[in-house]
């Protein structure tokens, strides 16, 4: 099959390549997000390969299938960012990698909230500078503290099991609890959470449920001081209502691992551009933030399962046979 991969970085023409040299695809990389002005680039390709900050509303699938894409393959778990509807009326299968390494996502949350604890990211800086003192680095010890886990699928059941090692005790929220959740994770309605968790980190996709769940009404639920953690969705987190919480205090440290406006900044290099995003810089301004610019999935494990089940997806679109990991259009996504 031709297929038009978007968004291709040299890290995902080298796993895709590998992963297509026992089969015969013929993959055309463009560095270029799918955008409406780049949709045409996928003209007379039968699938388009989007990552998660393509954009593919209905103008842009209107351009694919008018292309003759009868295939969007994503090479992520969530599609937030695919009209799935528009997708479905217009006859245009979508597929993703539904858990391509939980394990990545949750470890990188757990990165973050180690890093926030004991700043060492600000350590780092201090010892190349010969400051050796230790004012302002004060940590606490996770064992004993409450940790708040918000949706409790593959990567947040991972990230509760990873907790609960240090010794923390375990809340969870999630409208559909896991049956394999273990003991340890106590369900309790999300206002509970709030008022309870040390720490909170949010595992749940993007949904109308979940847009701007983190607000300024929850924050004012949550304990002072809390750590909160989004390795989810940029927008999950309302980033007007953290920076008002970090301001007053009542947010004690912020890790991010997504932004809701990272369409126009994660990954790429503008380090030698004006950035014009005044609310993600006055995030970066807070000595208690930490931004990482949506890595989390990024190992050799979830780079090689992403690959191989992309591939796997138009393997089985095209055959009509084997595993195809398509997205169902449901009217509340
Ligand atoms: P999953 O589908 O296994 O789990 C999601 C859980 O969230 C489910 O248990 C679901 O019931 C729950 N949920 C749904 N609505 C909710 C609500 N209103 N409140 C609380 N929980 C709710 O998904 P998985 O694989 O664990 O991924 C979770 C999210 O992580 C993805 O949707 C994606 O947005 C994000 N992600 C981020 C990555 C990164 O690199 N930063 C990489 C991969 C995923």
């Amino acid at each position: 099959m031709r297929i038009a991969v978007f968004s291709a970085k040299p890290y995902d023409q080298t796993f895709l390549t590998r992963a297509n040299a026992a089969r015969r695809h013929s993959l055309s990389f463009f560095d270029a997000r799918l955008t409406a002005e780049t949709a045409p680039l996928a003209v007379g390709f039968e699938c388009g390969c989007a990552f998660v900050n393509d954009h593919l509303d209905a103008v842009v699938l209107e351009q694919l299938h008018q292309g003759g894409t009868r295939l969007v393959a994503l090479r992520s778990a969530g599609f937030n960012h695919v009209d799935l509807a528009a997708a479905e009326r217009l006859g245009i299968t979508v597929a993703r990698v539904p858990a391509y390494s939980p394990h990545a996502v949750a470890e990188h949350a757990v990165a973050l909230v180690m890093s926030l604890n004991r700043m060492t990211f600000r350590a780092y800086n201090r010892v190349r500078e010969g400051n050796f003192a230790l004012d302002g680095l004060l940590g606490f010890d996770l064992h004993g503290k409450t940790v708040g886990v918000i949706g409790t699928g593959h990567i947040g059941l991972i990230f509760a099991d990873i907790m609960h090692g240090f010794g923390c005790r375990i809340v969870a929220y999630d409208p559909y609890p896991n049956p394999e959740a273990k003991a340890f994770v106590e369900y309790v309605p999300l206002d509970t959470l709030y008022a309870q968790a040390d720490i909170i980190s949010l595992h749940c996709p993007l949904t109308p449920d979940t847009d701007h769940l983190i607000n300024a009404s929850a924050i004012a639920q949550m304990k002072r001081g809390v750590m909160l953690i989004n390795t989810g969705r940029g927008r999950v987190v309302d980033t007007h209502a953290v920076i008002a919480g970090l301001k007053s205090g009542h947010i004690g440290y912020l890790g991010l691992d997504v932004y809701e406006e990272e369409e126009q900044l994660f990954f790429e290099d503008h380090s030698h551009k004006v950035i014009d995003d005044d609310q993600f810089m006055r995030l970066t301004t807070f000595h208690n933030v930490l931004i990482t610019g949506h890595q989390a999935f990024f190992t050799q494990e979830a780079l090689t399962n992403i690959a191989e089940t992309t591939l796997a997806n138009i393997d089985a679109f095209e055959s009509g046979s084997g595993t195809l990991h398509r997205v169902v259009y449901d009217k509340r996504t």
